[in-house]
């Protein structure tokens, strides 16, 4: 049987970072699914479908095919045959993310297929709802979150060091409305699982977090 970590938690928490690091150690395959959800998004964007608009944003999840490769060790995220890992990490894609992520037709697509990958492989997949409701039987679960504080601080020296201009305020207050919305949906809110090792990253290295995640793998696996 497949070896299942999930991890999640609100957006800026270092999921993705820490997820990454983790699978390169153990040699498994890293999921980032909230890529696998802006990928739809983007689809929708790209169509002028407006995210708000439920029905036809659930019609048109037939005519998406999400597929994911590893290149390096980084997840590569296919749009209907696309690459389209440089076009998902947009502010506007990430808006129009947490709104369509909410729709039960876009979310039963994508379960689907984040439960095929997970039965086929040991693998390490993060997110919002994989401990509560993608893989409730994941062997080990973790919850990672931080201060909304510190998560500001940290999207806010990213985004510098891209060159981009940002006032740490908005980034604090963007990062509430997101927790918001994503821990307030109807279907699948974002919430610790009763069985996840909670983390709190606020005052840890990204070291000491994935020797957590090391020492929780080991003590299930030994
Ligand atoms: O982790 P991220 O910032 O790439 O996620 C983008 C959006 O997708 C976020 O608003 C929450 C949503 N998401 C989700 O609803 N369920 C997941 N398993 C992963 C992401």
């Amino acid at each position: 049987m497949a070896f299942n970590v999930a991890i999640d938690g609100p957006a800026g928490a270092g999921k993705s970072t820490i997820a990454k690091r983790a699978a390169k150690e153990l040699s498994y395959i890293y999921v980032d699914t909230g890529a696998m959800y802006r990928a739809m998004a983007l689809y929708f964007l790209r169509k002028g479908i407006s995210p708000k608009d439920e029905e036809a944003v659930s019609a048109a999840c037939d005519e998406i095919t999400v597929t994911l490769s590893t290149e390096n060790g980084d997840q590569q995220v296919f749009l209907n045959g696309e690459n389209v890992n440089a076009f998902i990490r947009t502010e506007e894609v990430g808006k129009a993310t947490s709104i369509v992520s909410a729709y039960a037709k876009v979310r039963q697509k994508l379960t689907q297929l984040q439960r095929e990958l997970a039965a086929s492989a040991d693998l390490i997949m993060d997110g919002r709802d994989i401990g509560t409701c993608v893989l409730p039987e994941a062997q080990v679960k973790i919850y990672l979150t931080a201060s909304v504080e510190t998560r500001g601080k940290r999207r806010f020296l990213e985004l510098q060091e891209k060159g981009e201009i940002c006032e740490l305020e908005q980034i604090c207050e963007d990062i509430r409305k997101r927790d918001e919305q994503d821990m307030n949906r109807e279907i699948s809110p974002l919430k610790q699982a009763k069985d996840a090792v909670l983390v709190d990253s606020s005052n840890m290295t990204i070291e000491e977090v994935v020797n957590r995640i090391l020492e929780l793998v080991e003590q299930k696996r030994s």
